[in-house]
C-alpha cells in the first residue's frame, strides 16, 4: 500500500517509531516531513496530506501532532477525506471496519511506541465491512457534496 506520512514539529519524536513500523510492513511511504522539531502549522501539512489521499497519490495516510486533533480537524476539511483520532486497539480497528477512514490520526503526546505498533498495524490490515456502514459512509459523502453547493461558484474547481 501507498502511505503518506505527515507530522508536524509536536508530532516529530515519534515519526521515526512509525517509519519503523510502515517499512517493517512492508509498505510504500511517501513522507512529506516536517523533518525536525522546529515549529510548523499543523493545518499546512495536513491538507498536503489530504489532498494526497483525495487525488489518488497515497492509499492510506498517517498524521501526528501532539494531540491528533488538529491534524484530523483539518484533513477531514479536504475532500474524501475520512481521518480518525484513535487512541487504542478498538479504535484503529473500528475506524477501519466502520467508518473506512483514510487517514489516521495519532497523538504524539499520549502514545506509546507498543501501543502505536500495534494500532499502525491493526488499522492497515483490517477491512471496511460494507453493508450498512457503505450506506453510512456514502451519506457522509453526501454532506461533503451539499458543501460544495453553498461555495461561491469562483471557489469551485
Ligand atoms: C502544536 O503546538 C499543537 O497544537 C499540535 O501539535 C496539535 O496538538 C494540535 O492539535
Amino acid at each position: 500500500m501507498r502511505v503518506a506520512l505527515g507530522n508536524d514539529h509536536r508530532g516529530y519524536p515519534i515519526r521515526g517509531k512509525v517509519l519503523e513500523v510502515l517499512e517493517r510492513l512492508g509498505h510504500d511511504i511517501v513522507d512529506v516531513g516536517t523533518f525536525s522539531s522546529e515549529p510548523v502549522d499543523y493545518p499546512d501539512i495536513a491538507e498536503r496530506v489530504g489532498r494526497m489521499i483525495s487525488n489518488g497519490e497515497a492509499d492510506r495516510a498517517i498524521l501526528i501532532c501532539g494531540t491528533g486533533l488538529g491534524m484530523c480537524i483539518s484533513a477531514n476539511k479536504v475532500a474524501g477525506v475520512r481521518a480518525a483520532p484513535c487512541h487504542d486497539d478498538l479504535t484503529a480497528e473500528m475506524s477501519r471496519r466502520h467508518n473506512d477512514a483514510n487517514v489516521l490520526c495519532l497523538s504524539a503526546d499520549t502514545l506509546g511506541e507498543r501501543l502505536i505498533d500495534r494500532m499502525i498495524e491493526i488499522w492497515l490490515s483490517t477491512p471496511f465491512e460494507g453493508g450498512r456502514h457503505a450506506r453510512r459512509v456514502g451519506k457522509i459523502s453526501l454532506i461533503e457534496e451539499e458543501a460544495k453547493k453553498w461555495l461561491p461558484d469562483n471557489c469551485q474547481s
